[in-house]
């Protein structure tokens, strides 16, 4: 992953935001690349879903449109949504070092912690998931010596002999005993099992945690000149709520029927207690999000339709069957809005991060008629839909919300790229699916003498008319190319000293590197065959 970070800083994808005053944490800036690429992520999502949306069960494409939100909206659609009184996460304090620690997190925290790995070297362990045989010798040796530095609040490091008592006295005195690593950091972390049972620790320092708290994700401000509790406002923390308070101005101003769409792309805000792994959790990232309204009758039948075609459309995009899997949602995973009904399956990516395992890119969620019913209550408009059919049936829509990152898309879709290829110069390059790629072609004069370059310019402003292209004019030819393969470009074009005499070009493709000549006049219909042919 780290080597994916620093191309993304390298060649201008992914900049961490403010960086110049040190960052800030959970923000992220898109650079010249990275905001083509998620551009090209965001037009393929809103085309395939509101300009050519699919084709439904009955042969006909489903009718899907679009809004376009604002950010901040009347407070009282918040608590409406459940939001203000229950989109939290369980949190937890560190007593030693006060770090604040998402409770769901600390177990997978802890695992990637150092003072854990170097605890776990101790033993020879590579995992914490290993089983071990646990030496008191060689806890307090680790204690006096990486512990003291690594773990400052470890109990262990603190009072080791009272600590080690406990695991000695479940175990009967035994020489040794057959644990995992963390069932023994479990006991390492404990200085009172009477009074505290087993505790977990830290990741930062080892020190203890305070029982979970609740802690808000919204991010508040105030609107006006005058900050009071009137004038509280949020920052949204999902677009999907800007669809809902919208949905009877659709109807009222549209011919959708049920079942239809309303689709958004947008920012959304959380303020996320342990931004990690890039942008994969940040406190500001993009959405698309889709809310599908159909009779309740129905929403099993769409709920598949939208599992089909949500996995179909990740793969158009490039990323391959072997890093995609869906997973439901245990019972106590589901958010406040898919308690009740057919509950929710998450589209997963095997990012580096979490492999071999998988991680979030898309939730797809019956919210059943929770929104729209909670909405109704609380602003007293009439939401129930009138069947056109017959005006005696009426009812509140079912949801079913394929829900997708945009953020996180663009992360899958650098990671899916990623490629090392020692055999080139540059080491590596981006396979990106050709309509993703932010740049589809370089064109690349020879040399930067008189005869290339002008060639090279009117090519240039011939393809730009069609197709995101780079005039690459200086460095070595090399270099060039190094500098294309590393931002993913999939096909370059070389203008030399036969292009003078007879009007060919080389091409130049990005994964093979293997080169052919066509005539300039060709290089348009070569890219729309390669890249509009490939389904741009
Ligand atoms: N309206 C439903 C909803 O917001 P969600 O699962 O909380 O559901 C949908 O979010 C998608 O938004 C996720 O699958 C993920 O791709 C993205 N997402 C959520 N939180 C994020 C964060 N902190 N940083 C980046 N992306 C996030």
């Amino acid at each position: 992953m780290k080597d994916i970070v620093s191309l993304c800083k390298r060649r201008g994808f992914i900049f961490a935001a403010s960086e110049i005053y040190g960052g800030i944490n959970g923000f992220w800036d898109y650079g010249p690349l990275g905001v083509e690429l998620k551009n090209n992520l965001r037009d393929r999502w809103w085309k395939d879903m509101v300009i050519t949306p699919p084709i439904g069960p009955d042969g006909s494409p489903v009718e899907i449109v679009g809004v376009d939100s604002a950010i901040i909206q009347n407070p009282k659609a918040w608590v409406a949504s459940g939001h203000v009184g229950g989109f939290s996460d369980p949190m937890q304090t560190c007593r030693k070092c006060k770090k604040l620690l998402r409770a769901d997190h600390v177990w997978d925290m802890l695992k990637e912690s150092e003072w854990v790995q170097s605890f776990a070297d101790a033993f020879g362990a590579s995992n914490v998931n290993d089983k071990l045989v646990f030496k008191s010798e060689n806890a307090q040796k680790w204690a006096q010596t990486k512990g003291k530095k690594l773990a400052p609040g470890l109990a262990l490091v603190r009072n080791p002999s009272v600590t080690l008592s406990w695991l000695a006295e479940d175990s009967q005195g035994a020489a040794q005993t057959e644990l995992t690593v963390t069932q023994i950091l479990e006991y390492m972390a404990t200085e009172q099992k009477a009074v505290t049972g087993l505790q977990t620790p830290c990741p930062h320092c080892g020190g203890d945690l305070t029982e979970p708290k609740a802690f808000n994700l919204m991010f508040q401000t105030y609107v006006g000149a005058m900050q009071s509790e009137d004038s509280i406002a949020y920052l949204r923390p999902e677009t999907a709520q800007g669809i809902f308070l919208n949905y009877k101005n659709v109807l009222d101003s549209s011919r959708v029927r049920v079942p239809f769409g309303i689709a958004q792309i947008g920012k959304a805000f959380r303020n996320e207690v342990n931004p990690r792994n890039f942008i994969f959790r940040s406190r500001e990232f993009e959405q698309m999000e889709l809310e599908w309204f159909c009779h309740k009758d129905e929403a099993k039948m769409w709920r598949d339709f939208w599992f089909a075609e949500r996995q179909r459309f990740w793969k158009s995009v490039g990323l391959s069957s072997a890093n995609l899997q869906m997973r439901d949602h245990d019972s106590d995973e589901l958010s406040h809005y898919a308690k009740a009904g057919l509950g929710t399956a998450d589209i997963e990516y095997r990012f580096p991060f979490t492999a071999p395992g998988f991680g979030e890119l898309e939730g797809i969620a019956h919210r059943c008629d929770f929104d729209l019913t909670q909405h109704q209550e609380h602003s007293g408009a009439k939401l129930e839909y009138m069947d056109p059919n017959d005006n005696t049936k009426r009812f509140i829509p079912h949801v079913i919300e394929p829900a997708a990152g945009l953020s996180r898309g663009v992360l899958a879709l650098i990671c899916e790229a990623y490629t090392v290829d020692e055999k080139r110069p540059s080491g590596l390059y981006l396979n990106f699916h050709p309509s993703m790629a932010p740049k589809k072609a370089a064109i690349l004069p020879l040399t930067a003498k008189d005869e290339h370059v002008p060639l090279a310019q009117k090519l240039y402003l011939d393809i730009r008319e069609d197709f995101a292209v780079d005039l690459d004019i200086k460095q070595n030819i090399g270099k060039r190319y190094a500098r294309q393969d590393e931002i993913g470009t999939p096909y370059c074009f070389t203008i030399d000293n036969d292009t003078v005499n007879d009007q060919t070009v080389t091409v130049r493709e990005r994964n093979t590197m293997a080169q052919e000549r066509i005539h300039m006049d060709k290089v348009k219909s070569f890219l729309h065959e390669k890249i509009r042919g490939r389904g741009v």
